[in-house]
């Protein structure tokens, strides 16, 4: 079989972002070259036309291809015949700047990787919503912990009711590196995170929770009904919350929690989830990836470990893995699994097949409005003292 049959070529691939001293991009453009079915060509790699420029050596992208702007990027790109312009644009920038390069990319015909959360405020969200929805591109969400071989293979657990109904959903995403004021410290990564101009209304809640939330939605499919949440900034003088809890009604009577911090000493990545149905109960931690924890009352509990060969595994967790049981696959692996599912249906729209929008195998651009929806509430709902308020997004349900 080609590569992207039947393109039978890699997918071109353009970088928003990841400039020098800069993180996610890097990692994108890993994770899209895993598997041979794309290159990187092009990029305007940082706010910086400078270091734009420097930092497209450290990924081999030419020189007449290392643009100073997306806007020049985008016009130039257009400007080259088709068999040399790039098929996709990966958005790795601050927050603030993820809208204004995803509407413009998708107007010109581009599809789109972008990083989350999707948009700055809901507003743009929607707006992105239809105009995703007037093209015919493919719009990838990066919610990359669903792209982990044994949270997919929960997903099709409690698809096929192996869990029976699921009544609660216990979602936390915990760090530590923001306890003290790195921001006045000019550190790069916590100045935009902790400033309402280029991260939005929410810190830590926007952040990190957006991964927890999503999560349990791309795991369960349990539908949010309502939200009541409380976010905190410890440390003096912050701007945006470092710590907060929300819980969810879900429509099913399901109830859920999301917690999230950024002030835990020695806390790392750790996102960890767990889901108790009728029937069993699981739980999956980020920081040991490749083990997941079954249990059923009178039984012994079970480790589930990631191995493609192995009958316990589901063919969604055995498709998602690379290599046998017992070489550890992680992060990478599955940010490439959410590039993997992307590519498939952007070769599709290149041989001019239709493609699905909603129920996406990777989290598309009805999640960004969700988790951007999320956001907005749980920050109105603590400036009301933890009011319930609705969860549920008409937009974000075709
Ligand atoms: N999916 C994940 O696991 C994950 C992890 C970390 C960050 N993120 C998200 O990725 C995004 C970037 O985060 P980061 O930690 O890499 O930030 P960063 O500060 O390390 O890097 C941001 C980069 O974007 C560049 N940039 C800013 N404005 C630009 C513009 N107009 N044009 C071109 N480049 C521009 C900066 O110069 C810098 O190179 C954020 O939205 C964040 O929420 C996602």
């Amino acid at each position: 079989m080609g590569i992207n049959e039947p393109l039978n070529r890699k997918l071109r691939m353009a970088l928003v972002g990841g400039g020098q001293g800069s993180f996610i991009g890097r990692v994108h453009s890993i994770a899209a070259c895993l598997d041979n079915r794309a290159e990187l060509v092009a990029g305007a790699l940082s706010s910086n036309p400078e270091r734009a420029k420097a930092s497209a050596p450290d990924y081999g992208i030419a020189e007449s291809r290392a643009y100073t702007s997306y806007q020049e990027m985008l016009d130039s790109e257009l400007a080259l015949p088709e068999d040399q312009r790039i098929d996709f644009v990966s958005i790795a920038t601050p927050n603030h700047v993820h809208f204004e390069v995803a509407e413009a990319a998708v107007k010109a015909g581009f599809n789109v990787v972008c990083d989350k959360p999707m948009t700055y405020d809901l507003a743009q969200a929607e707006s992105l919503l239809e105009t995703v929805k007037n093209s015919d591109v493919v719009f990838a969400l990066s919610h990359n912990y669903t792209g982990y071989p044994l949270v997919r293979q929960v997903r099709e657990m409690v698809t096929s009711g192996e869990l029976g109904e699921i009544n609660a959903v216990r979602a936390q995403y915990i760090q530590g590196w923001l306890r003290t004021s790195l921001e006045d410290e000019d550190q790069k990564q916590a100045a935009w995170r902790t400033d309402p101009k280029r991260s939005g209304a929410a810190g830590a809640f926007g952040d990190i929770a957006t991964h927890a939330y999503n999560l349990g939605r791309y795991m369960t499919g349990l539908l949010p009904d309502q939200v009541s949440c409380h976010l905190k900034a410890f440390v003096p003088g912050r701007q945006l919350d470092d710590y907060g809890t929300a819980v969810i009604r879900y429509e099913n009577g399901a109830l859920g929690t999301v917690t999230a911090s950024q002030i835990s000493h020695g806390r790392e990545n750790d996102l960890e989830i767990e889901i108790d149905g009728t029937k069993g109960s699981l739980r999956w931690r980020q920081e040991n990836p490749n083990e997941l924890i079954y249990r059923q009352n009178g039984k012994a509990h079970q480790i589930i470990t990631r191995d493609p060969n192995a009958s316990f595994m589901n063919p969604m967790g055995a498709g998602a893995c690379r290599i046998p049981a017992g070489h550890p696959e992680a992060f990478f692996e599955a940010f490439a699994n959410l590039y993997v599912a992307a590519f498939d249906d952007m070769a599709k729209r290149a041989s001019g097949q239709p493609i699905e929008r909603h129920d996406t195998v990777y989290t598309n651009c009805y999640d960004g409005v969700e988790g951007m929806y999320f956001i907005q509430q749980c920050v109105a709902s603590s400036n009301e003292n933890a009011a319930w308020l609705p969860l549920k997004h008409e937009a974000a349900r075709p």
